[in-house]
């Protein structure tokens, strides 16, 4: 059965978002932009091309005058301008005018930097999402924010850019490799820590049947994820106050991602960056230390490491400070009120920074 949730701005609909175990409602869900005299092109990269791109090629033939694709090499390294240079190009010689879209076909890199091709082109052409990775479908495809890397600096160019429709085939999650399920589980159980206490419980309680792909477990947890995310966005659109309690985790987080160069998944950093966020948490007494300990074992359980190894507590306190620059200095943490209630505190310490970086130091 499909799943489906309207996202509001200032009340009013601006996209839907489509859960379903296959691509192929694809053509009636795009019927209502009228495409029939429009072109489409699919924007994908070399690993989801040969698992997806023909059939998605063959079910948009069905209701568009034209469907051609862009395929770029997969990996965060490409997620930059030089591929929307490429991509703009492919755009200019297939003559794609204002009414004519995009479609992203894959993980968060391929999303934000469509998203991004998508919003700059001829000043804004529409697009849709149909993210492929358990990441993408709880977290990236979803609130408009579009974007790529710049030298060594992630996401440093972008735009809000909202699409038409965001269409979840998580028939698509049983191709993941394992790793990238784990890294999006990550962000996955954040959404029950700063959201939901009941979410939460769910998913540990269902743990099982989620690390065995039960297709029916896990349309539950990407729905459940979608609502929170969804509402979140909703609240806040432009990122000013509660958007930013999704960033939970990622202070710390960023900052071992960027000092150990991108060797970790971006969810693996957020994992260890939840538990020391978590941990700080419990230290003032906020929730209880067996709470972070039970966080711990959940995420090793999905196959997460909640320990890392290799760095300086100093260097990762310098590289947060980095991120404070960037906002008038001071340091924005999240942390919890309780499993499921998450606040913005602007008073973390540096001792309480490096104390919680020990804990999760191997
Ligand atoms: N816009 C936002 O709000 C937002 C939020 C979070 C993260 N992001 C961005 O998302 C990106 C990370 O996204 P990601 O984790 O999806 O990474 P990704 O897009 O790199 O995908 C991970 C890997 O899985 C492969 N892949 C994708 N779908 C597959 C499938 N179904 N079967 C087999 N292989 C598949 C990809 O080719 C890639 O190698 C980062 O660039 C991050 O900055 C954006
Ligand atoms: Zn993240």
């Amino acid at each position: 059965m499909a799943n489906r949730m309207t996202v509001h701005m200032n009340e009013r609909p601006v996209y839907d978002i489509l859960l379903e175990q296959d691509f192929s409602a694809l053509p009636k869900e795009l019927e209502s932009f009228h495409l029939e005299h429009r072109k489409i092109c699919i924007v994908t990269d070399s690993n989801v091309a040969p698992l997806y791109l023909e059939e998605v090629k063959n079910l948009l033939a069905l209701c568009c005058s034209q469907v051609i694709s862009f395929v770029f090499p997969a990996g965060e390294e490409h997620k930059n301008l030089d591929t929307v240079r490429e991509l703009y190009e492919t755009l200019i010689l297939a003559k794609f005018d204002r009414n004519d879209m995009l479609a992203a076909l894959g993980g968060g890199v391929v999303g934000d930097l469509c998203g991004f091709a998508a919003a700059t082109y001829l000043r804004g052409v529409s697009f849709i999402q149909l993210p492929t990775t358990l990441l993408s479908q709880v977290d990236s495809s979803i609130g408009g924010k579009t974007g790529v890397d710049f030298d060594a600096y992630k996401n440093m160019v972008g735009a809000f850019h909202m699409p038409k429709l965001v269409y979840e085939n998580i028939g698509t999650l049983k191709t993941l490799p394992p790793e990238q399920f784990s890294a999006g589980m990550g962000e996955v159980i954040k959404h029950g820590l700063i959201q939901s206490r009941d979410y939460y419980e769910w998913i540990l309680a269902h743990k099982e049947a989620i690390r065995s792909m039960d297709m029916d477990t896990l349309e539950k947890l990407v729905v459940e994820s979608n609502h929170i995310k969804r509402r979140v966005v909703e609240k806040d659109p432009d990122e000013k106050g509660d958007r930013m309690l999704l960033n939970f985790g990622h202070t710390l987080g960023h900052a071992i991602e960027k000092l150990k160069h991108f060797e970790l998944l971006h969810g693996e950093c957020v994992a260890l960056g939840s538990i020391a966020g978590m941990h700080i948490s419990a230290k003032r007494g906020l929730i209880s230390m067996e709470e972070t300990k039970r966080f711990a074992s959940a995420l090793s359980w999905f196959g997460i490491k909640t320990s890392v190894s290799g760095l300086d507590i100093h260097s990762v306190i310098e590289a947060t400070a980095n991120d404070k620059k960037m906002d008038s200095g001071v340091i924005r943490f999240i942390l919890l009120n309780e499993i499921g209630q998450a606040f913005v505190d602007r008073t973390v310490t540096q001792e309480e920074m490096e104390d919680a970086l020990q804990y999760i130091f191997d």
